[in-house]
């Protein structure tokens, strides 16, 4: 069971009934399109986009989430949030004081966009910080399993939409080894920031329900479809 909404989530999460979810895996905007220098031309290539999309221009606040994402999240529920080096102290602010645990995780990206000019790391990381109370759903075996880092590469085509394009789409790969670990099969699973839906994808796939929310007509379309041909 999915349920999918065209609507702002700050909004929407207000009609959420209390501890009705059992994990939030979601990728808000990061807010660096403000540190962008523009987009890079690449030779015999697309220009690589470093200005995102406008969407990533608007402040996001972890403080306007909290209360929400305190009240629907049930008792053994997790928080798993894609975040970015110039919000991460802002999300550690605000949320470590109101969990028992706040870690973060790692995603390595095999394949980054280039660096051509070589001056300066490749942006091969990404940050998700996660967050529970005692009593949580966890999901391992082995403390092989348990590594706070995970490889995959970004998306590509085919999973990679071309039409409409998103800046940040997530691999479902990634998303389904988060889902597997902090959530158990029929669960219901959140992202009110859900862009093309790939955290709906992966929930499918992994037998947890699906609520979804997004602001943007486009994107919305997209992830219904994409949902909609899974059957
Ligand atoms: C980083 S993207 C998420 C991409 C997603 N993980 C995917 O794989 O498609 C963030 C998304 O949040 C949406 N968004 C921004 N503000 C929102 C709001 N207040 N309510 C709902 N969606 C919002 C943007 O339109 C954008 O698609």
């Amino acid at each position: 069971m999915s349920r999918l909404i065209h609507a702002d989530c700050l909004k929407y999460m207000k009609s959420l009934p209390a501890h009705s979810i059992d994990l939030i895996l979601t990728d808000p905007p990061y807010n660096i399109a403000q540190y962008s220098t523009g987009n890079i031309p690449l030779p015999g290539r697309s220009a690589l986009n470093n200005d995102i999309a406008s969407w990533d221009t608007i402040p996001l606040e972890p403080k306007d989430l909290l209360v929400d994402f305190k009240r629907i999240l049930k008792p053994q529920g997790n928080i798993f949030i894609f975040t970015s080096y110039n919000l991460i102290g802002r999300w550690h602010e605000i949320f470590d004081p109101e969990f028992d645990t706040f870690q973060f995780f790692i995603w390595h990206k095999t394949n980054p966009a280039p660096k051509i000019y070589k001056n300066g790391f490749l942006n091969s990381c990404e940050m998700i910080i996660c967050m529970w109370n005692r009593g949580h759903t966890w999901n391992f075996t082995a403390q092989k399993e348990m590594h706070n880092f995970f490889e995959s590469p970004i998306c590509m085509p085919p999973e990679r939409l071309s039409d409409p394009k998103h800046p940040a789409q997530k691999p479902v790969r990634l998303l389904s080894h988060l889902i597997k670990i902090g959530s158990d099969p029929g669960d219901v699973v959140f992202d009110p920031f859900m862009g093309v839906g790939s955290t709906g994808v992966a929930a499918k796939l992994c037998g947890r329900k699906f609520v979804g929310c997004e602001i943007d007509s486009v994107y919305y379309k997209a992830a219904c479809t994409r949902l909609q041909n899974m059957v």
